[in-house]
């Protein structure tokens, strides 16, 4: 699946296209017209089976965001089958779960190879951090070797901004918090371009989203940002946080409304 992703994607897109095309009646040189918003119907309908929600729908608004329901994933997987394409690979090669107390070095040593020296949480905050909201902490487990091959960590709070004393403080942790602050994405470069800070990403917001927290939040380089909205965050602007002497800009994905 990782090689043929972007042309799996393309086929599909076709074959959509060609499902939903109607004829198009304004004498213009091709006679049929694809996605021009004229059927949710489907929506609608796989958002009454549960395979996807689209709260502004719930909420009698339009259609711009919809989300996929662990049932809908399934379902979706199920379908791809059927045009061969695979698409558990990754989970057949990864464990997706909970950090453990006695895997905190491991983590410390990757911060350490992710980030350079200044932007690196150093090991007593990875470590206090661990300690306080392992729930938090979601790591990728290479089955084969299990060993750890990246990770996506944060905090909860009812703050709404992000502020470098996250990194730092475990006190500003409170576990039923509304919002996340995301304070680490790392993968390890022998794993990379294989989609498993996407998966990691993806994992790590079903599992808030269904704790009922409301929004993830995140700093990051300038040169991260379209990354991070191909993972589905909104670009909110320059942040305070000045962490490393850099400057950050905050992005967020609204969970729950
Ligand atoms: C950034 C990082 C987490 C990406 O991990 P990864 O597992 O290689 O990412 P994925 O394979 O899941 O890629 C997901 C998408 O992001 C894109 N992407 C990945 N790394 C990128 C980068 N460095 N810059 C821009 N886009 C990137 C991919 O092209 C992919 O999009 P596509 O499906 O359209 O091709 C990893 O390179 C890393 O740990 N880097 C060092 C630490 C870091 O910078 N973390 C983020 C800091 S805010």
């Amino acid at each position: 699946m990782e090689q043929n992703r972007k042309e799996s994607i393309d086929e599909l897109t076709l074959a959509l296209l060609y499902l939903t095309r109607f004829p198009d009646r304004e004498g213009r040189e091709y006679d049929e017209i694809s996605w021009k918003n004229h059927d949710f119907d489907a929506i609608d309908r796989l958002d009454e089976e549960g395979l996807i929600i689209n709260p502004k729908r719930r909420r009698g608004g339009g259609y711009k965001y919809v989300y996929m329901t662990e049932q809908g994933r399934d379902r979706a997987r199920e379908i791809l089958k059927r045009f061969i394409i695979d698409d558990t690979g990754i989970y057949a090669r990864f464990e997706f779960r909970s950090i453990r107390p006695d895997e905190a070095d491991e983590a410390v040593r990757i911060e350490q190879i992710c980030f350079p020296p200044n932007e690196a949480c150093a090991e007593e905050h990875m470590k206090a951090r661990i300690g306080s909201a392992p729930e938090l902490f979601l790591v990728a487990i290479d089955r084969e070797t299990e060993k750890m091959a990246g990770f996506l960590n944060g905090i909860a709070t009812d703050e709404m901004n992000f502020r470098d004393d996250f990194f730092t403080d475990i006190k500003t942790h409170t576990p039923e918090a509304g919002n996340i602050m995301l304070l680490g994405l790392d993968v390890l470069p022998e794993y990379r371009k294989q989609g498993l800070a996407r998966e990691l990403v993806f994992n790590y917001c079903r599992r808030e989203e269904e704790n009922k927290r409301k929004r993830l939040i995140l700093t990051c380089h300038k040169e991260k940002i379209k990354m991070y909205q191909k993972l589905g965050f909104r670009d909110i602007g320059v942040s305070a946080s000045k962490w490393g002497g850099e400057n950050w800009n905050e992005m967020e994905m609204v969970l729950n409304f």
